[in-house]
């Protein structure tokens, strides 16, 4: 399948895997890379520019495709050294970066210069056309479905993508809810040029988490993601677990008098105690509504290759026959 998306990246299927905290490691992104989507490192999980510099490494030797790099720009008090990240991910020949959080407008100059693509996630339609108009080279739109951060406007994918096509002339992914090939089909109906997942990823063979995330992932349902930290204006959805129905008793209780600091049990520092140690129900992890969709853990390639295969079919023979 071409699209712009797979011309702008160098990749052989529109399939990207969106930067995970503490699940984006080499052997995630190698592992999608190789199988013809484009793979990403997350720049903050590696902690330090050092660091960040070994992980590409690592990757070049597993795969000689192309891979990214996410950057997520947090409103944090102890910034990470961004122009510490941004110059390893130039000098270890990196050309795709996937930029989130607040706008990423101070590291665009570097990479133009570079020559390497960014794509920007947003979860409206005018962060979208903010992204557009600094320069970033794509957009993935970010539904409300999604795992992770969806902001606070709420709009599911059925109405935002479309939206974003009418207003974006820069090309999109769809991101958010995305697992299959009915998917894939939808999204490229609805106007984007191919799509980012994340959750469906880390119920993978290869992702390098602890067997427990990727069997809860697969037991779940779609309604077993909470949204949390609502009242602090910065929404995340979670699977829910003992930690996170405790966050969101204090969350109910202290209302709008509600701070991190109330809450910093359940989600600072856990990611390592859940992804690596498969603690469950150490604190709150990020995971999609998707998680309804997801029953298997297949490789990488298995995955890519069944949903393109699985593309093809519904475009030549489902809808193609109903024009009969
Ligand atoms: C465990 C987990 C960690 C995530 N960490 C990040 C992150 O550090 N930076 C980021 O930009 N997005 C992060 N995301 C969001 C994903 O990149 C992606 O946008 C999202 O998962 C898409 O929704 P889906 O899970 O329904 O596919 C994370 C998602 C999950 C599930």
């Amino acid at each position: 399948m071409k699209t712009r998306i797979t011309e702008m990246f160098g990749i052989e299927h529109p399939i990207i895997q969106g930067g995970m905290h503490y699940v984006g490691f080499a052997e995630m992104a190698a592992a999608v890379s190789n199988a013809g989507g484009l793979g990403i490192i997350t720049g903050l999980t590696q902690g330090t520019p050092e660091k960040l510099a070994n992980e590409i490494a690592r990757c070049k030797d597993m795969t000689d495709k192309p891979f990214g790099v996410n950057l997520t720009f947090l409103p944090t008090v102890n910034a990470p050294d961004y122009p510490g990240l941004v110059k390893a991910i130039i000098d270890g020949g990196v050309k795709a970066v996937e930029t989130a959080g607040n706008n990423p407008a101070q590291v665009l100059p570097f990479f133009k210069d570079a020559g390497v693509k960014v794509i920007h996630k947003c979860t409206s339609v005018r962060h979208s056309l903010k992204a557009q108009s600094i320069g970033c080279d794509a957009v993935s739109v970010d539904g409300f479905e999604c795992g992770g951060h969806p902001g606070e406007d709420d709009i599911p994918n059925m109405i935002l993508l479309p939206r974003a096509a009418d207003e974006l002339e820069i090309p999109f992914v769809a991101s958010g809810g995305m697992a299959d090939a009915r998917s894939l089909v939808a999204s490229l109906a609805m106007g984007a040029e191919g799509m980012n997942m994340g959750t469906r990823f880390i119920a993978t063979q290869e992702a390098p988490v602890h067997e427990n995330v990727k069997k809860a992932i697969v037991a779940a349902s779609e309604l077993d993601t909470r949204l949390v930290m609502r009242p602090l204006r910065n929404t995340e959805r979670v699977m829910t677990n003992e930690a996170v129905e405790r966050l969101l008793e204090k969350e109910r209780k202290l209302g709008a008098d509600l701070k991190f600091e109330d809450i910093i049990e359940e989600v600072a520092g856990v990611y390592p105690r859940i992804m690596s140690e498969g603690d469950m129900d150490a604190g709150a992890w990020s995971c999609g509504m998707v998680a309804g969709l997801i029953n298997d853990i297949p490789t990488c390639k298995e995955l890519i290759d069944g949903i393109m295969a699985e593309a093809e079919t519904l475009i030549r023979q489902r809808l193609t026959g109903f024009l009969n």
